[in-house]
């Protein structure tokens, strides 16, 4: 095999998306997705056996798609890499026991990689190496996190996560409340351009000095967010309009809202770069895609003279091109494969970036 350009297979199903992504060292040849959101969408949030069931229908045809359109076998395969967490314990399973299936049948190496990683290690793809003093900032339907990454393959610190409800649950929730339909942020970033932002402010989770403390003397929550209180504040907004027999002014809402997402975390990320030296910021997650946070991120950034990296829409959501490109730096930088003997971690820390063997 090639160290330098291996040509590696990634799996991903820790969510709603089956992905499979081939990349040669950091060139992506090809990014096959299925998505189960459709099968979702009456419930308006992610069913785990709706997702699972959906991945073992798609893995293959969506296996089979990837190869073909790579023009590559699996004997041409250097390695393996597969999600193992963190995600859906159900959903994991699936890509996790199709990823040891085919590395038993072919005898290619395999690598469980950590998810939250993956969605950093996919910048490479974008313009090769990842720069010095790098800051990520996850934001989708499942996670919200603020990541330090001093090396992608081994030393990636968690700075802070959200404690309750993910950013784009908190989308999902709210556009079920305002009666919007599911996935809520596509939606909610469309209607909020009809409102204004500034009619009516909502609450900031975590903002007050009794959670952020000082730079010098840090409280507990100073880089988390909590957006369950401002899923309240808007149900008890929709109420109040009820109440009083008036119509709901669901542009504003939906403006007020985003704005209290976006400026939470926008201020946050920043601030956490600022203070732990990053000078380098990289977005990823479905999230990336609100206009909103692009504008005031980048707006923020700039003012604190951090370099703004967004890589494209179809790489910040989840996919398996990812996994492949953290597979690949695995291989590249002469780590062992993880081999087969390794269990789903629904909760695998950003610390472990693959799995010891
Ligand atoms: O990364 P992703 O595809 O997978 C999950 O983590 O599930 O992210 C999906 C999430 C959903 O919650 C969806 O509402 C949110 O990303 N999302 C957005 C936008 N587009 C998708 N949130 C805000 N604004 C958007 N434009
Ligand atoms: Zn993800």
């Amino acid at each position: 095999m090639s160290l330098s350009a291996p040509l590696v297979l990634g799996i991903e199903s820790s969510c709603d998306e089956t992905g499979v992504g081939i990349v040669r060292g950091t060139e992506l040849l090809v990014n096959a997705v299925a998505s189960s959101m459709e099968e979702h969408v009456r419930f308006g949030g992610v069913i785990p056996e709706i997702a699972s069931r959906a991945h073992l229908d798609a893995f293959v045809p969506t296996l089979s798609a990837a190869l073909k359109e790579a023009g590559v076998s699996l004997e041409d395969i250097d390695a393996i890499a597969v999600t193992s967490g963190p995600g859906l314990s159900g959903a994991l399973m699936v890509g996790v026991a199709s990823a040891k299936a085919l590395a038993l049948a072919t005898g290619k190496p395999l690598y469980a990689i950590n998810h939250l990683v993956a969605h950093v290690g996919v910048g490479i793809l974008e313009g090769g190496k990842l720069p010095e003093n790098l800051g990520a900032l996850l934001v989708s339907g499942g996670h919200t996190e603020i990541l330090q990454v001093n090396s992608l393959t081994d030393d990636v610190r968690l700075i802070g996560s959200t404690i309750d409800d993910a950013a784009g649950e908190a989308y999902d929730k709210v556009a079920r409340l305002l009666g919007l339909g599911y996935p809520g942020g596509p939606v909610i970033d469309a209607i909020a351009k009809d409102g204004d932002r500034k009619a009516i402010r909502f609450p900031r989770g975590l903002t007050m000095p009794k959670f952020i403390g000082t730079a010098e003397d840090p409280g507990r929550h100073r880089h988390d967010f909590s957006f369950s209180g401002l899923k309240t504040a808007v149900a008890r907004c929709v109420e109040q309009y009820q109440k009083r027999g008036e119509e709901v002014p669901v542009a504003d809402i939906a403006a007020g809202f985003q704005e209290a997402v976006v400026d939470v975390i926008t201020s946050k990320a920043v601030r956490a770069c600022t203070e732990h030296g990053l000078s380098n910021l990289l977005l990823g997650g479905g999230v990336a895609a609100n206009s909103r946070l692009r504008e005031l991120l980048a707006a923020r950034c700039a003012s604190a003279g951090i370099t703004l990296r967004v890589p494209a829409r179809e790489l910040c959501t989840d996919n398996g091109a990812m996994v492949a490109a953290l597979g690949a730096q695995l291989v590249a930088t002469g780590n062992a494969p993880t081999g087969l003997a390794f269990s789903t971690d629904s909760g695998q820390p950003v610390s472990m970036v693959s799995l010891a063997a």
